[in-house]
């Protein structure tokens, strides 16, 4: 130990530090400022980023030992107050920067030690200091950031008020389609947002920090389990295994699809028999502190008896591969698709055919805030969860029987989160917490490092399709052939739900009236699939965008008139064979024609012998809801100076709190709030209704009509005969109840047959046409996107600042996904670098979006909702820039340098 003296935000401080803890760890568990964020804890993200002796200095890399005494430490806490925030902090809040707010602070750190030396940057410095200093975000896809800092560097410099930065309400005191700032925002600007690893600091001192004790092979059976000499290791409290669990020690798949051949429950809590998976847990130890329990966790000894191991849907899939999950085969669930007539003979007859073969990676996640959670007994009894959760209802029934526990007695709450983009769809880490607490009786934490959470977190589901079109001699698709096979790892939660979306995505947005197909879902031993962005859309649209262009260049034409001629029109249904809710694609590509056009006259002019540029297209469409008759519930209730708003949308960093303060907000019209009247109050099982899980973009259309009919009856009560609105005095006094429960559903959609794919699955669809302009090397078949170009439809915009951002971290994930993103290789891919997560200058600070408003029928105020869209098919659209580049036609991703400069040689 050793006792050291620091200047932290302008007041010296002592302390007794261990010399091998890093300055991040001793800032944030000796003084508890938390507003320094640890995210990869190997200098690679920038979350921990603080002012050093006036140099910005990624604090989870610089060990104490090399701190000097009477050292300078600015961090967050230090730079502005709620009263008084520093010019970076209002500018983060006025460009939405914040989203999920976890990289928020490094970001503002790092801005602030830039504008401290130059505080006139041009836009590409700005960027080559975000890329210097390795400030990664996973949300915003960099622009909005760099926006804030040009603002706040305006501000310092006295050529605008800070006040002015943030956006008012409209004349008329609605906040509905303005850019109004997240009521999260200004807790995420200042550090006091306080994710799980937070939280986990704020426990009582008797909790136990809990480590795991993981599988190191991808398949083995179990032989044995030692926990004796663990248990004598120092602070150890529990060694928890198996036995220790009170229920079925499962996690169930909820399997509702009767021709899925397995029963769901084949996820273990604490692996028994098998690993499935590398990374599966096998014991758990509680001990005083988390090294401790590291340190205890790796004197587990267990006894494995290594089995092939099938880490692709082929290997899984051949003869000879045993069963998986003993009694339920690897390929589990088959879906089909059968619309129009049978097109072997229009195959035949077709003036033109195309096919070809696709692959869509295992895309990794990449948020910036590794998983963490915390659990204890709270003062009802109540087993209660706090995790990063976006389906809190759904994860209750997940793992309640598993746990063995009585329903009532299992509450989940949902931490501030940094980030998810779908891989909280699945339990992670909420049914270990909760034997831990369970068996030990003691409040307890966890928090995974990084490479804990890349590799033992949930994935994207590689998808490999085969794809066919004909056409006639117009260009004009008459049928379709497709198969396809979703690689889902070892565990079936949603499993045939992302196979039925292929027969989906896969050729939507063109009227093709004949299609025949199936797909399969395989049981594999790598990473388990989960939720991700745009669910089953980027595997369907990598086939059929590309494919497109294959056929524009068999019939020589231009890849956009082909899909011009081809495009919903009054008549033409989806694949599916229901009517898409709108048909807007026509004026969406007629807005895009002339942008075509210049973007391909420039493409030309700029392409050198060296650099060669090019431009593609693609179409994306997702729908917003779960398959079927979805729906959510909501409350709202009178208070003596406003109102509360009850729901469980659970914030990934999307804007849930901004989305229900406005639905409200605009649905109370009537009443004058102000937004800062109406509280919220969300995400916990045991006080708000069950809104459903925060996936697959159906949060806006659901919650916002369900909100919507809450204020409506909340309206109702408050209506007096003259037709003014009773007080809350009044109403008190009259006996009128003060809180309404709204319900809404999508009562006239029906789930996908699972044989002919038919049915009306969404009440609502959004629709993205994507271009991106894309640079390749020649000599070395590096591509870069260095713009982009986006027409979006949907529906009415709700809050214009938090759609635009939805829209640049969708694209600059989409852009990760075509080019460099993948979780393949388990001694490679195990860093958020080694995964290929891309940085401010892998993404084009030149993105336009363009709106195109079509109110939707079932939409609250007419919207649609967001999220998915700008991940369905970015990336063809790149792979297809790449083509028409330099003449590579690559059909999977990743397009690293190496597959396009294969592709180039092939040509
Ligand atoms: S760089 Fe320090 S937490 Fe990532
Ligand atoms: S806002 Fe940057 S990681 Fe979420």
């Amino acid at each position: 130990m050793q006792r050291k003296i620091l200047k932290v935000n302008g007041i010296a401080r002592s302390f007794i530090v261990d010399p091998e803890k890093s300055l991040a760890e001793t800032l944030r568990e000796q003084l508890l400022l938390t507003g320094c964020k640890v995210g990869c804890g190997q200098g690679q993200c920038g979350a921990c980023s603080v002012i050093l002796n006036g140099k910005l200095t990624r604090s989870c890399v610089l060990k104490m030992k090399a701190v000097q005494d009477n050292a300078e430490v600015m961090t967050i806490e230090g730079l502005g107050t709620a009263d008084n925030l520093h010019p970076l902090q209002v500018a983060w809040m006025a460009t939405g920067g914040a989203q999920c707010g976890f990289c928020t602070t490094g970001f503002i750190m790092s801005a602030k030690a830039l504008l401290d030396t130059n505080n006139k940057p041009t836009r590409d410095d700005v960027r080559e200091w975000f890329q210097a200093h390795r400030n990664a975000c996973r949300c915003t896809g960099y622009k909005p950031l760099v926006d804030a800092v040009m603002d706040a560097a305006k501000v310092l410099r006295g050529e605008m008020k800070k006040e002015d930065l943030l956006a008012k309400p409209a004349k008329d005191g609605s906040i509905l389609g303005t850019t109004y700032h997240r009521p999260s925002a200004l807790a995420k600007v200042t550090g006091t947002w306080d994710f799980g690893a937070d939280v986990g600091l704020q426990m009582p001192p008797d909790t136990l920090r809990l480590a795991l004790v993981q599988a190191e092979v991808s398949h083995a059976n179990i032989r044995k389990i030692d926990t004796t000499e663990a248990e004598k290791m120092p602070g150890v409290y529990q060694v928890v295994t198996h036995k220790d669990v009170k229920g079925k020690n499962a996690i169930t798949g909820l399997i509702t699809f009767p021709t899925n051949k397995g029963d769901g429950w084949d996820r273990p809590i604490l692996c028994k028999d098998k690993v499935f998976q590398f990374g599966d847990a096998i014991a758990i130890v509680a001990a005083d502190t988390e090294e401790h329990a590291k340190a205890a966790a790796a004197k587990v000894k267990v006894d494995l008896e290594v089995l092939p191991a099938y880490m692709s849907a082929p290997a899984a899939m051949a003869p000879d591969a045993i069963e998986i999950h003993p009694g339920t085969p690897n390929v589990y669930y088959e879906q089909g698709i059968v619309k129009g007539e049978d097109t072997k003979p229009l195959m035949e007859k077709a003036a033109f055919t195309v096919e070809d073969e696709f692959y869509c990676s295992r895309q990794p996640h990449l948020t910036i805030e590794p998983d963490c959670g915390s659990a204890y007994f709270d003062d009802e009894g109540r087993l209660t969860i706090h995790s990063k959760s976006i389906g809190i209802n759904l994860h209750h029934a997940m793992i309640c029987p598993g746990l063995g526990i009585d329903p009532a007695k299992l509450r989940i709450i949902q931490n501030p989160t940094g980030g998810t983009f779908g891989y909280k769809f699945s339990p992670t880490m909420e049914a270990l917490l909760g034997v831990a607490c369970m068996a030990t009786g003691k409040p307890v934490s966890m928090k995974y490092s990084m490479y804990q959470h890349i590799t033992y977190t949930g994935k994207r589901s590689p998808g490999f399709v085969k794809l066919k079109y004909g056409a006639d001699k117009n260009g004009k698709i008459i049928a379709m052939e497709s198969d396809w096979t979703i690689d889902h790892g070892p565990y079936s939660e949603f499993g045939d739900l992302l196979t039925v979306r292929q027969a989906q995505f896969i050729g939507a947005g063109y009227g093709i009236p004949n299609i025949r197909g199936k797909g399969r879902t395989v049981c594999t031993n790598h990473a388990w699939g989960s939720a991700f962005r745009a669910y089953g859309s980027p595997q369907s649209f990598l086939a059929s965008e590309i494919l497109m262009d294959e056929l524009a260049e068999k019939m020589g034409i231009d890849p956009f008139e082909l899909r011009y001629r081809n495009i919903y029109r009054e008549g033409d249904t989806t694949p599916n064979g229901c009517k898409p809710d709108v048909y807007c694609l026509v004026q969406m590509f007629d807005k895009l024609r002339p942008l075509y056009e210049e973007a391909k006259k420039r493409c030309k002019s700029m392409s050198t012998a060296e650099v060669k540029r090019g431009v593609g297209l693609s179409v994306g469409i997702y729908g917003c809801g779960l398959d079927g008759p979805d729906g959510a519930e909501t409350a709202v209730e009178l208070a003596k100076d406003g109102v509360i708003a009850y729901d469980t949308w659970q914030d990934h960093g999307q804007g849930a709190d901004l989305g229900t303060l406005t639905f409200v907000h605009e649905s109370l019209k009537p009443l004058g709030l102000k937004p800062g009247q109406v509280k919220l109050y969300m995400n916990d099982t045991a006080n708000c209704p069950n809104s459903g899980p925060s996936g697959g973009s159906r949060s806006n259309v659901m919650i916002g009509n369900a909100l919507k009919v809450a204020c409506d009856m909340l309206l109702n009560a408050m209506r007096k005969p003259n037709g003014s609105y009773r007080t809350y005095d009044e109403m008190v006094a009259e006996k009128i109840p003060l809180k309404y429960n709204g319900k809404w559903a999508a009562s006239a959609c029906t789930a996908c047959d699972s044989v002919t794919g038919q049915g009306n699955p969404f009440p609502v669809y959004m629709y993205e046409l994507f271009m991106p302009e894309v640079e390749v090397e020649v000599k070395t078949g590096k591509a870069k996107v260095v713009k982009f170009t986006t027409i979006a439809d949907l529906g009415t915009i709700v809050n214009k600042a938090t759609v635009d951002g939805q829209i640049y971290g969708g694209l600059a994930q989409g852009i990760g996904l075509a080019l460099s993103e993948d979780f393949e290789d388990l001694k490679k891919h195990t860093s958020l670098m080694g995964c290929g997560l891309p940085y401010t200058k892998d993404i084009p600070d030149d993105i336009q979006i363009i709106y195109n408003v079509t109110p939707r029928p079932l939409g609250p105020y007419g919207a649609a909702g967001v999220g998915e869209a700008p991940l369905t098919a970015p990336h063809p659209a790149v792979l297809n820039a790449i083509y028409n580049a330099c003449g590579a036609r690559v059909t999977r991703v990743p397009a690293r340098p190496e597959v396009v400069l294969a592709a180039m040689k092939k040509k």
